[in-house]
């Protein structure tokens, strides 16, 4: 698949975020909000960690309006099924699903795709969009590589 333009240009500015730290916190957040600026259907991005100890994800940067859902045990909602699963879950239409967990009235669909350090699966990033049907696999590749930028960046701790 080649990349569109418009995804490279993204890229290269989440790329040099990630080359320019001081926070982490305040860099994924940053990264966040350029996705969120950039691409009109992603109303609501955020990035979730977990915590294997306690089998739950914590919701640790964001942009867009604040939600309800800062703690998700594994298992529960979109994105608890993708701390199990380990695989990209997209929703077309969230109306559709059982296990989920509703942040707003006017989310329509949603994609989550899975954060991997030295392999292993330790968050995510989280998309919510009030248009139904969105996401191509265009969307999975620039979050995976999005998601790969940001693994770089991620302190060791998260591997415990
Ligand atoms: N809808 C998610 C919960 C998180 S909010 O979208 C921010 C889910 O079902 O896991």
């Amino acid at each position: 698949m080649t990349i569109s333009t418009k995804h490279e240009e993204i890229l290269q500015e989440t790329a040099a975020l990630v080359e320019n730290v001081t926070d982490w916190k305040t860099t994924l957040s940053a990264v966040c909000a350029v996705l969120r600026k950039n691409i009109p259907y992603y109303n609501w991005v955020g990035y979730y960690f977990a915590n294997f100890e306690t089998q739950t994800l914590h919701l640790t940067a964001f942009d867009g309006p604040p939600v309800e859902h800062q703690v998700i045990p594994f298992g529960k909602g979109i994105c608890g099924q993708v701390a199990i699963s380990n695989e990209n879950f997209v929703v077309p239409d969230v109306n559709a699903q059982d296990n989920y967990l509703a942040c707003s009235v006017h989310v329509k669909s949603e994609i989550v795709i899975p954060l991997f350090m030295e392999g292993k699966n330790i968050g995510q990033i989280d998309i919510d969009s009030n248009t139904i049907d969105p996401f191509t696999p265009a969307d999975e590749q620039l979050l995976e590589t999005i998601n790969a930028q940001v693994a770089t960046i991620i302190p060791t701790d998260y591997l415990n």
